[in-house]
């Protein structure tokens, strides 16, 4: 009795071991390769650095030191300004075009021909950043 329990026990090892150790088709090497090609990020980094000075020489004039607002535009870091209220498309818009008066009675601010689109990028970028940190989204 004893013998046939113990060759049991074996044998149901053994079955088990197999049947883990021997590689089932679906785990081929193909199936983990890692996906390759260019990181999602491309083009020139954003950094706050960057965005803050651009910011000091474009916006601040108006929009204020830590985008706090002056008194001749609104401040950015407004819930009326958050990226569900106004995307970043907003931003490209409004130094592309301009903006008409409508939120606020500051004025118009008028199109900003030498501040480039990847100049605006960093400013959203550093922008954002504010509005996190003030909680606003
Ligand atoms: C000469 C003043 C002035 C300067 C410089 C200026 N703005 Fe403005 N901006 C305004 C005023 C005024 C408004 C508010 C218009 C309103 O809603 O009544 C405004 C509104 C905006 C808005 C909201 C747009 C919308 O769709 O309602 C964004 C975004 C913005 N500015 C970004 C910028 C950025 C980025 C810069 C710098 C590259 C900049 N502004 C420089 C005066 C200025």
């Amino acid at each position: 009795m004893n013998r046939i329990a113990v060759f049991s026990v074996v044998a149901v090892i053994a079955v088990a071991a197999i049947f883990f150790l021997v590689p089932s088709p679906t785990k081929s090497p193909q199936g983990t390769a890692a996906v390759s090609g260019p990181p999602a990020t491309a083009g020139p980094a954003v950094t706050l650095a960057k965005g803050r000075t651009l910011f000091l020489q474009n916006c601040m004039q108006c929009h204020g030191r830590g985008a706090k607002g002056t008194d001749k535009g609104p401040p950015l870091v407004h819930r009326y300004y958050e990226p569900n209220h106004h995307g970043d498309i907003a931003f490209y818009l409004a130094v592309e075009r301009g903006v008409r008066q409508h939120h606020w009675r500051f004025g118009d601010m008028k199109p900003l021909p030498r501040v480039k689109r990847g100049d605006v990028a960093q400013i959203i970028g550093y922008v954002r950043n504010l509005q996190r940190k003030a909680k606003i989204f």
